[in-house]
């Protein structure tokens, strides 16, 4: 509804422009929010006061001169100008009432596709498979997947590239390890955390060892038999474990998913050659680095990005520089979404750089850093285990899922351990998904079982609560809110209106989201949106409705938030109860 109205108001300025009365050579953004008050319409726009000064006329005169040029539409029941020139828009109920109709017959809830439709690349995950997977990458397997949902749903060509950190010297040092210990192979990687720790101890304490690591990372990049061999069972070791979190989780990823660093190893010697012949490097102590003009220290040094070392050896960087080649001449993305940790910001502001310098990319791919802040223990510091350690995902996600039982058992003690499992299961790993998506992306965040288990306020049992009592509805009537319902939506009652106004917003947060790979947004509207479906629930009786009429818009628009709500779960990869 705003971009329509945006588009009102872009035609009377055009007007207004013809007319003489506005200069040619305007280009404004047309702001046009929702409207605070609903006793002042449902949307306002000041493009009257920012327009005036340039035009010289004043704002509220110029706001009737918009008013006046602007065409007759079927949304809009009236324009008002108020206080200093603000133009205020009424939604018309009728009109609305028509497009929720037809949303209740789309599959997408009458979402249009995005235009123009993009292949889109989405780096999510990307755990170093010589350990396992920490709550670090939780956060990038979750928001990478909820917006790679949501960019799906909007008819875009997705592409998730898991880029796990599989190669490089750590790799050396396990391969010495299970040369030392035979047996580990098979006893060791079942606790990879430990194998790590006891090979990285060996490492440390041991000159003989480290040497013999450094050997076998040499081997290992030369391509030599055995180690590969090794190798490769390890990272197959590893990379179930990540499957298994990845079931758990309930996220669309699998092992087709996985591009992982060693894949462009061979790519690796074209990457220098090509930034060497585009005169791009500088050899500094041995090294070959990047220099950029607008990357500089604290001390206002220029800052390299290192691509080779002077051992020959390639880094983290280099690699990147390959994966946007490959994104961009094999996988053709319009779009490369990288959801990593926000310390790695400069990191990809100076690969992007650099890779638009040497043509990886041209200048019609996007690439995004979506960064994200650190999960932090209740306490605000650093999420850790009781004696230090980092905590595995598995140990958290068996918790979440051990306390909600314990909760659901409390709240429902008759229900049969079955359900209650299931129950259980949904609500846990759904509450340590929504806790996380709900937050803004940037923002660090802290961990609290308590809080992300809580039935009040804007968490995962709250959502999923929200939704079966829809479902109840429906359940009442032995129907289904996914049936054709009879009649046809009527706007009369503020608490029916203010609710479908919310429910014609869907498709505007999804392409919010979408824009800024934001999944907190949508959280905050299917808050929002639970929230207005309560107050309709308690204002507006549906089964007792004395026309039959009203009984039936009612249950349609009940319907239509049912449904809302659990589309907008399931993009955030949450799944809903039809019970709790
Ligand atoms: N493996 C890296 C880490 O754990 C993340 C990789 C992110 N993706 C990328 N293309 N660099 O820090």
């Amino acid at each position: 509804m705003k971009d329509h109205i945006r588009q009102l108001v872009h035609s009377a300025l055009q007007q207004l422009v013809a007319d003489g009365i506005l200069p040619a050579d305007l280009q404004p953004t047309i702001q046009v929010e929702n409207a605070r008050d609903k006793a002042h319409g449902d949307f306002a726009s000041n493009i009257a006061m920012v327009l005036a000064k340039s035009a010289g006329i004043k704002p509220r005169d110029l706001a009737e001169k918009i008013q006046a040029a602007l065409p007759a539409d079927t949304q809009v029941s009236k324009v008002e100008i108020a206080g200093p020139g603000f133009l205020n828009f009424y939604q018309n109920h009728a009109a609305l009432a028509q497009r929720l109709d037809a949303a209740l017959d789309d599959s997408k809830l009458g979402v249009p596709a995005a235009d123009p439709l993009q292949t889109i690349v989405v780096d999510l995950s990307s755990p170093n498979l010589a350990k396992e997977m920490h709550v670090g990458h939780l956060r990038s397997t979750i928001i990478g997947d909820a917006v790679a949902r949501v960019l799906e749903f909007l008819g875009h060509k997705v592409i998730r590239q898991n880029h796990v950190g599989d190669w490089g010297t750590q790799f050396g040092m396990l391969l010495a390890y299970l040369e030392e210990n035979p047996a580990a192979q098979q006893q060791g990687l079942s606790d990879l955390e430990e194998f790590y720790r006891q090979a990285k101890e060996r490492f440390d304490e041991s000159e003989d060892f480290a040497n013999r690591a450094r050997e076998l990372v040499v081997q290992l990049q030369a391509g030599e038999e055995t180690c590969l061999r090794l190798w490769r069972n390890f990272n197959e070791i590893s990379l179930s474990h990540c499957q298994e979190v990845y079931d758990r989780l309930g996220v669309k990823l699998d092992m087709n998913d996985v591009r992982g660093e060693s894949a462009y190893n061979e790519a690796l010697p074209g990457i220098i050659a090509t930034l060497q012949k585009k005169g791009l490097l500088t050899e500094d102590q041995g090294a070959q680095c990047i220099f950029m003009e607008q990357f500089k220290n604290s001390e206002n040094a220029p800052l390299p990005l290192i691509v080779q070392k002077a051992d020959g050896g390639y880094l983290y960087a280099t690699t990147d520089l390959a994966a946007v080649n490959y994104r961009h001449t094999e996988l053709k993305a319009d779009r490369v979404l990288y959801f990593v940790d926000q310390r790695q910001a400069l990191h990809f502001q100076m690969t992007f750089a650099a890779a638009r310098l040497a043509g990886f990319a041209d200048d019609n791919m996007q690439l995004e850093h979506m960064g994200f802040g650190t999960m932090n223990g209740a306490d605000g510091r650093p999420f850790r285990t009781r004696d230090g350690g980092t905590v595995k995902l598995i140990d958290l996600l068996d918790e979440a899922e051990q306390r909600a039982y314990t909760l659901v058992k409390e709240k429902n003690p008759d229900l049969d351990e079955t359900e209650l499992k299931h129950i259980a299961r949904t609500v846990g790993i759904g509450a340590v998904k929504y806790a996380d998506l709900s937050k803004h992306r940037a923002s660090d965040y802290s961990f609290n079982f308590d809080l992300m288990l809580s039935f009040e306020g804007n968490t995962a049992p709250y959502m999923l609560y929200a939704y079966t009592r829809v479902a109840s509805i429906f359940r009442r009537l032995e129907q289904s809110m996914d049936d054709s319902l009879p009649g046809s939506i009527q706007l009369q009652e503020p608490a029916e209106q203010d609710l479908a106004a919310a429910l014609a917003r869907f498709s505007e947060v999804l392409g919010n989201l979408a824009d800024k790979g934001t999944p907190h947004s949508l959280c905050t509207y299917l808050y929002e949106l639970a929230g207005l479906f309560s107050s309709f629930y308690e204002q507006c009786p549906i089964l007792a409705a004395e026309q039959e009429e009203t009984r039936n818009s009612r249950l349609r628009l009940a319907a239509l938030a049912g449904r809302t709500l659990r589309r907008g779960l399931d993009l955030l990869g949450i799944k809903t109860l039809e019970r709790m």
